[in-house]
């Protein structure tokens, strides 16, 4: 697992078709959505999704995200709803997860779910995502492009610190727009929000008319929510109004800081920022300090991945 030569690929057509080409044939790769890089596998091959575990260390009762092109392909997979009609109606494709009942004919390999009757899917928007799932026309599983238990990737770069000589290739397109994993809701009476992200809890409010509960009581594990996960090599203190001479800095809006999420105080562009800003600081090799964020709209979110950063580790 250690000693592959990770190749770089590029978003050309031939770049396109030599991911898809390995990805059909059971190697691991790396491709940009537009939450983070996923490392992808063919969902259907056993071996392929074994791969990806190795690749992460990844506990094996951690489930994966299956991605595929579009809606059709995903009603193909998993037990299908009206309420789940009209939230990918409204957020797919995009940073947008739902959980539901895998059918039984489903070709998705027991690894993927770590067992469990349901399917997380996902139809992301990125264009060279899309491009490479349509041209492998297969159902591709994807956790973030990371080490289990680092920082997300949100730039090629990212993917190789951790990854390099463990994964057949990476697909470079770029930075991440949206920065932070997609939204994860299992669609119910009421929906359950499992992990929050871009899309928000009142959005899907809007859509289903019901306000969603946080999984945060609920008995399901993702390991999102682990609680230490995304976490630097040093340690991290959250709300720090100010920081000490030995630390390294986030700052949020108009302060001094060694790296600074919105200096305009935008939670967007926060969001954005967050992943690139914590894989900086790590760098600096000192604990980490960061900055109140307002706990508002997705300020939500990126709290959310802040307290895991700073959880305390297990050996
Ligand atoms: O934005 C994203 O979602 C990225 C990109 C690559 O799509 N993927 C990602 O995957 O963040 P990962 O593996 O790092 O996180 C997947 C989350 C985990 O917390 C996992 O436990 C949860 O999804 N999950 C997967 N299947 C589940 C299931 N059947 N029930 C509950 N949670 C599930
Ligand atoms: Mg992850």
């Amino acid at each position: 697992m250690t000693d592959l030569k990770t190749r770089i690929l590029d978003t050309t057509a031939l770049g396109i078709s030599q991911a898809a080409d390995l990805l059909l044939s059971g190697a691991q790769v790396a491709f940009p959505t537009e939450t983070v890089y996923g490392l992808g596998a063919d969902a259907t091959n056993a071996q392929a999704v074994a791969g990806i575990y190795a690749a992460k260390g990844r506990p094996s009762f951690n489930p994966l995200i299956v991605h595929v092109a579009d809606v059709e392909a995903a009603r193909d997979m998993v037990e299908w709803s009206d309420q789940a009609e009209d939230l990918a109606q409204a957020f797919w494709p995009g940073p947008f997860t739902m959980v539901l009942p895998l059918k039984s004919k489903s070709k998705i390999c027991d690894l993927v779910t770590a067992g469990l009757p349901t399917l997380a899917i996902r139809v992301p928007q990125h264009p060279i995502a899309q491009k490479i799932l349509k041209a492998a026309n297969r159902p591709i599983a994807a956790p973030s492009a990371n080490a289990s238990g680092k920082i997300s990737p949100t730039s090629a770069q990212h993917v190789l610190t951790s990854l390099d000589g463990r994964i057949s290739a990476v697909v470079d397109g770029g930075d991440c727009t949206v920065g932070l994993e997609s939204t994860i809701l299992h669609p119910a009476l009421p929906p359950v929000l499992l992990r929050p992200g871009a899309v928000t809890a009142a959005m899907v409010e809007m859509v289903t008319g019901l306000s969603p509960v946080s999984s945060e009581n609920d008995k399901i594990t993702a390991p999102g929510q682990l609680l230490s996960h995304y976490a630097p090599s040093q340690t991290v203190r959250l709300n720090a109004v100010h920081f000490e001479p030995y630390e390294a800095s986030l700052g949020f809006g108009d302060v001094a800081c060694d790296v600074n999420l919105s200096q305009a105080g935008d939670l967007t562009e926060a969001a954005t920022q967050l992943f690139g800003a914590l894989h900086r600081l790590d760098a600096m090799n000192k604990p980490i300090a960061v900055s109140p964020i307002p706990d508002i709209g997705l300020g939500a979110a990126i709290n959310d991945r802040l307290k895991r950063a700073a959880a305390p580790r297990d050996a």
